[in-house]
């Protein structure tokens, strides 16, 4: 079954806005996604300011609830006003009523509970206000603090894919964690 609605994401949680990318992050933006230790684990390489700013701008056109489509939303830190990371979600191409989520914070605020708080308030969001029934977070076996975040979020591992994805010159292989809406009920 495919529901399809498109709409402006905007999540508050105590210290941070979630929202869609806008020009003025780009400084923000291509500071952390041009350093090789924060795209390690992921299918994005590090970008040139050319290449930040072409994605902040093709993902101005992307809004929440297409099926099939990752969306990249900001992470703004309230009270600096500065971006210290993104996350994205994309609803399931057969089914919107799963999403998938993945989550990037900048080098210079990592382990201050940023990616707990997104993780929680996009969890909030997907499963008190929109019909989505399960949430996934796909991770390499090696990416200990996506492991982690999975884990104390009460993320379930249901999957360990074997030399499954080829990306930066080698085999990797990952883990599938997923959360379905009973188990978030249960709990809170
Ligand atoms: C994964 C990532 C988002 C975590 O962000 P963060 O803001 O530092 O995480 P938090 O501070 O909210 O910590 C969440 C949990 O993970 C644990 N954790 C965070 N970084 C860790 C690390 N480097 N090693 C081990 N555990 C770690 C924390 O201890 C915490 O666990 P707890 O709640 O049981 O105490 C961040 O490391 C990152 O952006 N990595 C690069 C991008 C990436 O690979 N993203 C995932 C794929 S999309």
């Amino acid at each position: 079954m495919i529901h399809q609605t498109m709409e402006v994401l905007n999540i508050k949680t105590t210290r941070l806005d979630i929202r869609h990318l806008r020009a003025s992050d780009l400084q923000d933006f291509h500071l952390y996604r041009s350093n090789s230790e924060v795209t390690k684990y992921q299918g994005f390489d590090v970008m040139t300011m050319e290449q930040a700013a072409e994605f902040i701008k093709e993902n101005s056109t992307k809004f929440f609830g297409k099926a099939g489509e990752w969306v990249q939303y900001g992470i703004e830190n309230r009270d600096t006003g500065k971006l210290i990371g993104d996350c994205a979600i994309k609803l399931d191409q057969y089914d919107t009523r799963i999403a998938e989520i993945g989550i990037t914070i900048s080098h210079l605020e990592q382990k201050k509970g940023y990616a707990k708080e997104v993780m929680i308030g996009i969890l909030t969001f997907l499963f008190g206000s929109k019909d989505i029934h399960r949430v996934v977070g796909i991770v390499d076996v090696e990416n200990t603090a996506s492991i982690n975040l999975l884990i104390s979020t009460g993320f379930k591992q249901e999957g360990h894919f074997v030399e499954n994805i080829f990306f930066k010159g080698k085999w990797g292989s990952e883990f599938l964690y997923a959360m379905l809406k009973r188990e978030w009920n249960e709990r809170k």
